[in-house]
């Protein structure tokens, strides 16, 4: 039988390394993310940003929650406007995924106008062709120092064509790859 004694280091366990931010860092590259686009309406002018922090959050009230940089301009409009839409984008969306995470610069006008956006029932776009979108109202909203942590409650989902899933891994976009 195996001992979870601290003393005693089971064959192969990582070994515990001091919290910085290095660590933190190289940590997180291998939370592989699904990629997602965070967006919302403001004054008429669409907004958003590429995420991983993004999940389920219950289904009964169905919600999700996001995690959003508040230093960013997107947080700022979800805050005001309440309303959030989130595209769960498939591999076939990698150009647009760097766009909305200013990895290309090319303008914030015209990372809308690269692809077709439906407008959904509370006014936030969302991706025509996601393979799931979830158009949200927040309804609540914890701030950190750094980001805000958004629960929206789904008031819609529309399912686009399947794809393989947008993922990030170590840095890099990635799919998924067959199992042996
Ligand atoms: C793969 C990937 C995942 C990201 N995930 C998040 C995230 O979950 N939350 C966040 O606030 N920013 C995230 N970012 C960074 C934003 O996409 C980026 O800072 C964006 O340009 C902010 O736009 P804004 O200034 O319009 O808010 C991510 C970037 C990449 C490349």
């Amino acid at each position: 039988m195996t001992s979870l004694s601290p003393s005693l280091p089971i064959e192969g366990q990582a070994q515990g390394l001091p919290v910085n931010i290095e660590h933190f860092r190289r940590g997180m590259r291998r939370l592989t993310g699904a990629v997602n686009l965070v967006t919302t309406m403001h004054r008429d002018q669409p907004h958003g940003l590429t995420a991983t922090a993004v999940c389920s959050l219950s289904g009964q009230p169905p919600r999700l929650l996001a995690c959003v940089n508040v230093a960013g301009k997107t947080f700022d409009y979800i805050l005001q406007s309440r309303r959030m839409g989130v595209s769960v984008l498939a591999y076939r969306h990698l150009d647009l995924a760097k766009a909305f995470a200013n990895m290309v610069d090319i303008g914030r006008e015209k990372r809308f106008s690269d692809a077709a956006w439906a407008w959904t029932d509370t006014g936030a776009p969302v991706l025509s062709d996601a393979l799931v979108a979830f158009d949200c109202v927040v309804d609540e909203l914890f701030v950190t120092p750094s980001h805000g942590v958004i629960i929206g409650e789904i008031k819609q989902v529309r399912f686009g064509p399947e794809g393989d899933p947008l993922l990030y891994n170590e840095g890099v976009f990635t799919t998924l790859r067959a199992t042996p």
